[in-house]
């Protein structure tokens, strides 16, 4: 590892002042943030969309080999081709995937930004985009079976909530990863560039309001979700419930490295570089003084 790399120390004082200021800016002209190696290409869609492949659903959900075996799913095949007939298939893939294990902890106290930003990428974003396609599958199933049921408005609570997550991951990989990893290299290579300072007190807070609000959008429908098993049986729903209440344990997990290590790290790297281009200022002021 660099000697230079940027460790992540926990710095709450300085977390709290910059979660409060006001007037977030977007980051601008920011070069995207290069996704790491893994089984899905940069951009690629979630998985259980009409593009992916058995190859790539096989690698993160190794239970449904079996069942692409029975369902004739050949390794040159898509999900579109498979299903052009009969949404039945899909179905059957979206109930037999188990949600993804939950993340090895580790120690990320002598990382650098960009190791912990893909770790983020790999371990969380990815396969977080791929759960919400696949629980929007169950949950759009479940609601066709059952119209009676339809003042619950399950689809249009989990629709919301899906959209909520899907608009912060693009902000975090969009905005704040971005940012983080200009603010590492400016502090490895003095004279580039550095973002504004109300861009990463802007983006920073906006992430960490975004984290507010996905739990409360999970036990939202949590909650909706009960009223619905109330009302009916239907083994889907047991399914969804333990897909959510997987995806609610993996976010805390997420969500602590980017609250309790990510934040952190970039504010003190960020304080860090403007308080080395003020050094000449205060210097004289202070030997004046
Ligand atoms: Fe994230
Ligand atoms: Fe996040």
């Amino acid at each position: 590892m660099d000697a230079s790399a940027i460790t992540v120390p926990f710095l709450g004082h300085s977390w709290k002042r910059v979660y409060w200021v006001d007037e977030p800016e977007s980051a601008q002209h920011l070069p995207p943030v290069p996704m790491p190696a893994s089984p899905a290409p940069a951009g690629a869609p979630p998985l259980f969309s009409g593009a992916s492949r058995r190859a790539d659903l096989v690698a993160a959900y190794p239970d449904l080999d079996a069942l692409c075996d029975r369902l004739s799913f050949g390794w040159d095949m898509t999900l579109e081709s498979l299903c052009s007939q009969s949404d039945w298939a899909l179905l059957e893939l979206a109930r037999a995937a188990k949600p993804p294990r939950q993340a090895r902890q580790a120690d990320w106290s002598m990382a650098t930004m960009s190791e912990l930003v893909g770790d983020i990428l790999i371990t969380h974003h990815l396969p977080l985009r791929s759960e919400l396609r696949r629980i929007d599958i169950l949950i759009h199933q479940f609601c066709r079976r059952h119209p009676e049921l339809a003042h619950f408005d399950l689809h249009g609570v989990y629709a919301r909530l899906a959209d909520g997550l899907n608009a912060h991951l693009d902000h975090e990989e969009g905005v704040v990863f971005p940012l983080g990893l200009a603010i590492e290299r400016a502090s490895r290579h003095p004279g580039q560039d550095v973002p504004a300072s109300s861009a990463v007190t802007g983006a920073i807070r906006y992430m960490a309001l975004g984290h507010q609000d996905a739990a409360q959008a999970i036990r939202r429908l949590l909650v909706v979700l009960r009223q619905v098993q109330m009302n009916t049986f239907d083994t889907d729903l047991g399914l969804i419930s333990d897909a959510l209440a997987a995806m609610l344990a993996d976010l805390t997990q997420h969500e602590d490295k980017e609250d309790g290590i990510l934040m952190p790290a970039v504010i003190f790297a960020d304080e860090l570089l403007r308080s080395r281009a003020a050094a000449p200022a205060s210097t004289s002021h202070g030997s004046a003084g």
